[in-house]
């Protein structure tokens, strides 16, 4: 058993930030993170855009940047968020710098600001176009800086413990040995990230498998906005299966088009915005698009831009494109949407507190109520850092961090002999994620929707008995909290009666009704 001031579970930027800020002000108390994997691998680690920041005032304002966030969330943002988030930015992005984080800057040493869709102005703050990569170092830095920091990396939660709806840490298994280690916090803060996996096509890295928030959903906290899954527009068509590398939106933002197999820039028939319409819109278009023909995929054309400009705003994008035999100055990227990011998750108030007492979460696996049905391009980063700090802020000030003495169950995981056999796992996982992607992704319908809950139910009392019995296997462990994120996707899917933002399902509005052009 561990016994701590604060247990972090995650190190993307949500968990350091929140880590840095506690660290910082109270040398005295002690700081846990938790981590699955290496301590720098995370969501985060992947952000090529940059964070959506309104640092010239001139040009921009607080305002626009509030509107462009509530028009992209289709009328289901909360405004009062949306306002603080916005206006809280700027102060949180100079941490970032004051951290060591570098964003690119202009001759004149202003900030080189870049567009996303559903952005009215330039206010994208970036480093190149591996802006996540740059924060990630700059705060797992500070924290090595930290000696009231302890990092654990491959150590996986595996669950909340609850008594009465209060929370009092967690049980993590130590993945190189297999013992489980009972913590005991006076404030647990989930950070865990997103749940791209469990659609198999996404951009997010293998470890975006939603256990935060079921966890949550476990431990019976509220969770909300779950049927608003983001779909990125522009994902590299490659035939390799997984993981799927991001063409920025920021390329679109710095002038690329969208063209169909035809070469036609269709989006200039769906949207006024055209390339930067916010990102449902975009993506149900390109889903429209292939379905009216059949095809695969789209093209993203770049090759009218200015290329010295372009590699250097984006060395990662034009290297990978090259590498695989694509040169942008002569050749248009094949580009398919691919599941990006959760907009709902565990429901928190502006302090980052849960409905379970003591447990607090930020970052993706959180509903904010910043990107109601869709969220804006960039506004991901600048959530985490703002509710990281609020989440210090207010634990700072109003809680009592003594520990209660109360008797925890030991987890009997480390003392089962019987294991599950990996095929078994990863065919589980694989049709899961076949499911999800073809009755859950942009265009949903009720029935399939009816249908794949009562699959996925069945799913989870086979693997549920099964967790129960084997010894800790990580992969059976993520394969459980993705099908418990699903059915939370699906659940949610079904109670929503009016089509939003990202969420689609055609017997509510028929697919005619969401663009004046189709
Ligand atoms: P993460 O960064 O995902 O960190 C989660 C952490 O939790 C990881 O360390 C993980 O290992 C750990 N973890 C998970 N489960 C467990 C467990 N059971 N036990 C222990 N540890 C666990 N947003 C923007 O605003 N701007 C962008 O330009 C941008 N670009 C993006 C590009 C890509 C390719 C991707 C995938 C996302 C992008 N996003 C962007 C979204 C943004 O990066 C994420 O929403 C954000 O980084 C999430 O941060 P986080 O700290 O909440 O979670
Ligand atoms: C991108 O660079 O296109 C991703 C930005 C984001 O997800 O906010």
């Amino acid at each position: 058993m561990i016994t701590t001031d604060y247990l972090v579970i995650g190190s993307g930027i949500a968990g350091l930030t929140f880590a840095v800020k506690m660290a910082e002000q109270f040398p005295e108390k002690k700081v846990l993170i938790v981590t699955k994997s290496n301590e720098e691998e995370s969501n985060t680690k992947y952000a090529q855009g940059g964070i959506a920041i309104v640092l010239n005032e001139k040009e921009d304002s607080f305002e626009q940047h509030i509107q462009d966030t509530l028009i992209a969330g289709d009328g289901l943002c909360d405004q009062d968020v949306v306002t603080m988030v916005v206006k809280e930015g700027p102060k949180r992005f100079n941490e970032l710098v004051t951290w060591g984080t570098h964003f690119d800057t202009n001759t004149n040493g202003h900030f080189n600001l870049g567009k996303e869709g559903g952005h009215s102005q330039y206010r994208v703050a970036h480093h190149k176009d591996c802006t996540g990569y740059e924060i990630e170092t700059a705060l797992l830095n500070r924290i090595h800086q930290l000696s009231n920091i302890t990092t654990l990396s491959q150590h996986f939660a595996l669950d909340l413990i609850t008594t009465a709806n209060i929370c009092h840490g967690a049980y993590i298994i130590n993945q190189n040995n297999h013992t489980v280690i009972t913590v005991q916090a006076s404030a647990t803060l989930l950070c865990t990230g997103g749940i791209g996996t469990i659609y198999g096509h996404t951009t997010n890295p293998s470890i975006a498998t939603g256990d935060g928030i079921a966890m949550a959903i476990r431990a019976q906290a509220t969770i909300a906005d779950m049927e608003f899954i983001q779909f990125h527009p522009t994902v590299l068509h490659e035939k390799s299966e997984g993981a799927s590398f991001l063409i920025s939106e920021a390329v679109r933002g710095f002038g690329a088009y969208l063209r169909n197999q035809n070469g036609d820039r269709f989006m200039l028939g769906y949207d006024a915005r055209a390339e930067l319409a916010s990102r449902d819109i975009v993506s149900r278009c390109i889903d429209n698009e292939l379905k009216k023909e059949g095809h695969t995929h789209v093209f993203l054309d770049c090759t009218h831009l200015d290329l010295f400009a372009f590699k250097k705003h984006f060395p990662t994008i034009y290297e990978k494109c090259l590498a695989i035999g694509i040169d942008i100055t002569t050749d248009w990227i094949p580009v398919v949407p691919a599941a990006h990011y959760i907009c709902g998750g565990i429901n928190v108030d502006q302090n980052g507190q849960t409905s379970i007492k003591n447990l607090f979460a930020c970052g993706e696996c959180t509903r904010t109520g910043l990107h109601g049905a869709n969220r804006l391009a960039s506004n991901s980063l600048l959530e985490a850092l703002v509710y990281a700090h609020n989440t210090f802020t207010y634990l700072s000030t109003i809680l009592d961090t003594s520990t209660v003495t109360i008797t925890l169950r030991s987890s009997d995981i480390s003392l089962r002999q019987e294991q599950v056999s990996s095929t078994l796992i990863t065919t589980y996982r694989q049709q899961l994620q076949e499911l999800m992607h073809r009755t859950v992704g942009i265009i949903r319908t009720t029935a399939e929707l009816v249908h794949t809950k009562t699959q996925i139910e069945q799913w989870i009392m086979l693997i549920d008995h099964m967790y129960s019995q084997t010894q800790f296997n990580l992969d059976l462990a993520e394969l459980r909290n993705m099908l418990y994120v699903s059915l939370a996707i699906v659940k949610q899917s079904l109670a929503r009666k009016h089509n939003k933002g990202g969420f689609f399902n055609t017997d509510n509005e028929s697919l005619t009704s969401f663009s004046k052009a189709i």
